[in-house]
């Protein structure tokens, strides 16, 4: 039987996607995967949390205010100030490859204004709820550091959690920031290790698959510059980090993470998902190094190593633009 308040909240129906939040560090590769989820799947989208990372967490919150809203998006889903630093106290950024404004000075290009003030991530979260039920049902794309992660799980219960996607790691490849480290893993490997051993189905995107998607500078080119212009700072930001990859990958274009990752959280279907057990190294020597064990064996989490890449490519080079309206088909 119903009780007054199960009556008067609303009760997804079954086909109904979960809510999504995106926790983001503000980089270029973020700001890709924002602009396609502000086309792909927009009606999702709950929230937004910002963390450390590519640059300072205020920075962060700014950066993903200013992607939204270059994406058309008005007006703004909540926005939220998350960790300023990792669980150990580490904080620092990425501006040599993102550029000081974590967008590869896209930012000199005016798009409105920031809210006042963001407001904390509890804040946001707490709101969220009561805003959609409590029966609302959630998916978190983390393209940052996990150190909001935890946080969320705890504020939202693991049980309204369907699973976190998380761009980080590197299983058989080497790093990124260190031989044996990525970037998002290295800079808060406590908090990854927490996610991992979670009740939360955590689908983990590692630089294993990010490196085979080359979105070249010849694609960055041949992206329409959408509506009045306004995608014209997103093809400029992505030429400046395709700048930075010639000079550390010798590759001519970019590697998409955080829009790979958004594909997987919204078409798992079209990748090749590997069932294993992740952990990450604490130790000096290894910082934040990911490991896969018992993958011939089946695990507790999966791991996106590979897919349709044709699909893939398709979709960060051209797709979503084609989809505005729809899903990622
Ligand atoms: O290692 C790549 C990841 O680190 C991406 O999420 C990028 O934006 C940075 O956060
Ligand atoms: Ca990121």
């Amino acid at each position: 039987m119903l009780s007054r308040s199960d009556a008067a909240e609303p009760v997804p129906s079954e086909k109904k996607p979960p809510l999504l939040i995106i926790d983001s560090d503000g980089g270029v590769d973020d700001m890709l995967a924002l602009t396609m989820a502000a086309s792909l799947c927009r009606d999702r989208l709950a929230a937004l949390t910002a963390v450390f990372g590519n640059v300072g967490v205020a920075q962060a919150a700014s950066n993903i205010a200013y992607s939204l809203r270059l994406a058309g998006i008005s007006p703004l889903p909540p926005i939220a100030l998350g960790a300023a630093s990792g669980s150990c106290g580490f904080s620092r950024g990425a501006q040599d490859v993102h550029g000081e404004d974590g967008l590869g000075g896209a930012r000199r290009v005016f798009a409105g204004e920031d809210p006042p003030e963001f407001p904390t991530l509890d804040t946001v979260v707490e709101r969220l709820l009561p805003m959609h039920g409590r029966h609302a049902r959630f998916e978190i794309l983390a393209i940052g550091p996990a150190s909001n992660a935890p946080r969320l799980v705890e504020l939202l219960g693991p049980s309204r959690i369907v699973r976190i996607v998380t761009m980080g790691g590197s299983l058989l490849d080497r790093g990124n920031i260190t031989e044996v480290a990525e970037f998002n893993a290295h800079a808060d490997p406590e908090a990854l290790r927490s996610v991992l051993a979670g009740t939360v189905p955590v689908t983990l995107v590692p630089l294993d698959i990010c490196r085979k998607v080359v979105l070249s500078r010849a694609a960055i080119e041949a992206l329409p510059p959408g509506p009045d212009g306004r995608l014209e700072p997103l093809k400029a930001a992505l030429r400046a980090y395709a700048a930075g990859y010639r000079r550390w990958e010798g590759i001519e274009g970019c590697f998409p993470h955080d829009a790979i990752a958004l594909l997987v959280l919204l078409r798992p279907d079209r990748f090749h998902i590997v069932r294993c057990d992740v952990d990450v190294d604490l130790t000096p020597e290894r910082y934040g190094m990911t490991r896969a064990m018992r993958m011939d064996d089946g695990g507790r989490h999966g791991v996106a190593f590979g897919g349709d890449l044709k699909w893939v490519r398709g979709m960060i080079e051209r797709g979503w633009l084609r989809d505005a309206a729809g899903s990622a088909t």
